[in-house]
């Protein structure tokens, strides 16, 4: 489904191409220890879907360690993306692959940004 870009490719499949292949991959699988598979992943398939707008939103960190001493980062993306294309693209995330979560809307969106806007 995401092998070509094609024009005509509904808006989720393009946010996705867009903002998160560079590290998740086409087949959501991410890579080991790296970049988490999000295939099958239970923070985007919790029910309400909060925590996956708020890392989009926001991104995350994971701590560096001895083994792995670069500090490996995943942007936010809450200044680039309305609250509309977030809850499009979140749902194309939890809808793709085998993940079968409940969509989430642009409503809640706004709600995860406006709590958490004090922390940036
Ligand atoms: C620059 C690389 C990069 C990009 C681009 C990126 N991510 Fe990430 N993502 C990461 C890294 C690294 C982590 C692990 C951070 C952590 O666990 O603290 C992560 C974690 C996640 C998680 C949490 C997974 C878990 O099990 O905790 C989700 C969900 C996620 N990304 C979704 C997305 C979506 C959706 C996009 C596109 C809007 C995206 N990412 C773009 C690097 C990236």
């Amino acid at each position: 489904m995401l092998a070509s870009a094609d024009p005509g490719m509904e808006l989720g499949a393009r946010l996705y191409l867009d903002n998160c292949n560079a590290c998740h991959f086409v087949d959501g699988l991410g890579a080991d220890e790296v970049f988490p598979e999000l295939d099958g992943n239970s923070l985007v398939n919790a029910p309400g879907g909060t925590g996956l707008i708020h890392i989009i939103l926001h991104g995350a960190e994971l701590p560096s360690t001895e083994i792995r001493p670069m500090r490996l980062r995943m942007p936010g993306f809450g200044n680039r993306l309305s609250d509309d294309e977030v809850a499009t693209l979140a749902n194309f995330v939890r809808s793709g692959w085998s993940n079968t979560a409940d969509a989430v809307d642009a409503d809640m969106v706004a709600e995860v940004r406006s709590q958490f806007s004090e922390t940036e």
